[in-house]
């Protein structure tokens, strides 16, 4: 206890005394000819093999994606939804949406009651929360139209990971049973994410024999494996015996989309990211040309008016955000506006140095909360350069906390990144409007922003995040640490991050993120200190003289390997 207090101590002390305060990040790990960083070791190994047999970046994404599944069950999934941003190595950009969609009998009101109350337990929890797939048919897109494998040998090492088991490790081990008494409560949940009703423990062997069979389906049939015949059967079984509403309609009619990037210029780099129906790349782009105003040469990384005017960029960012942001087949979003550097100029202006409150930027009557979130994000890159950029979610950690009985998978709770009712806050205190309104058939808006980066027409980052509302300031936070402030890709990924969401007003922080007097500061200009939390796990690629330099998260405990 002593030890820890005195540790703490000392670690303040280093802080407030170093300027150099990721001094101690380790080396990013190294490689020539592929990299790729997951929230799994094992499923970045996977990755790293099929590289390694001549497949492209595309492959070892897919790869990794269907690996995901099986490793990393909190987020990696079949039974959620995704966004894959895409540059290959001839400067060809483009981006796959295999968000889920709202199924056909979803409706405006369907999570409120007769007196107009918002009920999240029906949109966070249960198959009432399930929004149709994408996972399967978009990796399955983009290995097709991008890839060079075959799917069944994209998809084997997956199928082994499920049917021959791995060694849970302490981390893993402590995230399923962080779940426990939930899985306890589905009869399909309890039977995979617990040892016969007890907690697993690390060192466990982790098998799942009918996800492994699902695998199979659809290593063997292609998206009729999982859209059609015996997986879609028990999909619909399991969604319906609980009052979930996806038909086999829903899923049958399920294709992704291949969309254009947002493409954009911060500085002297090319930002390529993904648009609608994600607000992740609007709202970075979006604060990216407000800050490109700022000159950083003059602001100290970490200091109240470099966290001041940040803060008030994104406040910009996400009250339009709530205002614009919705499927654009449904919606028609300003993207021009949003992303045009004159109207960044014009928010740009109104910085001050007192904070401007929420409710003076846009109408606020509303009240904010949060919880534990889970997503993944994913970076690979191949010796010929072609870069991908994933991130992929089944939105809460494990999703529904459902398993479809018999196929061995988690089922999302998507539906609540809808705006369930104008100005009700979601479960990332995410509030939206007309524009993110429930329609059948349509995407909910997401905060997903995958992303990669270039300068003078060669990768040079490959960044993305999980995190809810909080992915697109992680995501800009290592950016700015990248290129503005020098750090390796390493130091940018570990360096404590803030986040303010233009409501609630508040800046969060993470441990050691805003020292006692920054926090006073802040405070005087105005500004609301609000919780202090852990913001984002990024997984990123940095390209440096041609060497792919890895750096995963130490939020989390997954692994960047190279070779
Ligand atoms: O698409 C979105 O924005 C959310 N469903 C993402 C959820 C998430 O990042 C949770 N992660 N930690």
């Amino acid at each position: 206890m002593l030890t820890q207090t005195f540790s703490k101590l000392f670690l303040f002390i280093l802080i407030l005394f170093n300027s150099n305060l990721f001094a101690e990040a380790p080396d990013p790990v190294r490689g020539k000819n592929g990299m790729v960083v997951s929230a799994s070791k094992l499923a970045s190994e996977v990755g790293i093999e099929i590289l390694k047999k001549g497949g492209n970046a595309i492959d070892a994404a897919v790869a990794v994606g269907f690996a995901l599944a099986v490793t990393y069950p909190s987020a990696g999934n079949i039974g959620g939804g995704g966004f894959m941003v895409i540059r290959l190595n001839d400067g060809t950009t483009t981006t796959i949406d295999y968000r889920e969609k709202a199924p056909f009998n979803a409706h405006e009101k369907m999570y409120q009651d007769s007196a107009g109350n918002f009920l999240p337990q029906l949109s966070q929890e249960g198959t009432t929360s399930a929004g149709v797939p994408g996972s399967v048919a978009g990796l399955i897109y983009a290995l097709e139209k991008y890839g060079t494998m075959k799917l069944k040998d994209v998809i084997e090492p997956a199928i082994k990971l499920a049917e021959k088991g791995f060694i849970l490790d302490y981390r893993l081990a402590q995230s399923i049973n962080y779940n426990y008494q939930d899985f306890l409560k589905y009869p399909s949940s309890k039977k995979i994410f617990t040892k016969d009703g007890q907690p697993f423990v690390e060192g466990d062997l982790f098998v799942q024999k009918d996800l492994a069979k699902t695998l199979k389906l659809i290593a063997e049939n292609g998206r009729d494996g999982f859209y059609k015949g015996d997986v879609a059967d028990k999909i619909i079984s399991q969604v319906q015996s609980l009052g979930g509403i996806i038909t086999h309609q829903d899923l049958g009619n399920y294709f992704p989309v291949e969309r254009k990037p947002l493409i954009s210029s911060y500085k002297r780099f090319e930002v390529i990211t993904m648009g609608p129906p994600s607000a992740g790349g609007v709202t970075l782009i979006q604060t990216l040309n407000i800050l490109e105003n700022v000159s950083f040469s003059r602001l100290d990384w970490g200091s109240s008016n470099y966290i001041h005017t940040i803060t008030e960029a994104l406040k910009f960012s996400f009250a339009d955000r709530a205002k614009h942001l919705g499927d654009p087949d449904f919606y028609d979003v300003p993207i021009d506006k949003l992303t045009s550097k004159k109207y960044a100029k014009e928010l740009f202006n109104r910085i001050s140095e007192r904070a401007i409150p929420s409710d003076q930027i846009a109408p606020t009557d509303f009240s904010s909360t949060f919880e534990s979130p889970e997503t993944t994000h994913y970076s690979v890159i191949d010796k010929f350069g072609n870069a991908v950029s994933t991130t992929t979610t089944i939105n809460s950690s494990y999703g529904s906390k459902i398993v479809v009985e018999g196929a061995g998978f988690l089922l999302n709770n998507e539906m609540d990144d809808f705006s369930s009712k104008p100005g009700e806050p979601n479960q990332f205190g995410l509030v939206g409007s007309e524009a993110n309104k429930i329609e059948p058939g349509k995407r909910m808006l997401s905060s997903m922003t995958p992303t990669i980066i270039t300068k003078e027409n060669k990768p040079v980052l490959i960044v993305g995040s999980p995190g809810g509302s909080t992915i697109p300031t992680a995501v800009l936070q290592v950016i700015l640490n990248y290129i503005d402030f020098g750090m390796d890709i390493q130091e940018a990924v570990n360096a404590p991050r803030f986040h303010h969401q233009w409501i609630p007003d508040q800046i969060d922080y993470e441990a050691l993120g805003l020292t006692r007097d920054v926090m006073d500061n802040l405070q005087t200009k105005g500004q609301i200190i609000g919780t202090e939390r852990t913001l984002g796990r990024v997984e990123a690629i940095a390209i440096e003289n041609n060497i792919y330099l890895g750096a995963t998260d130490p939020r989390g405990f997954g692994a960047a390997v190279g070779y």
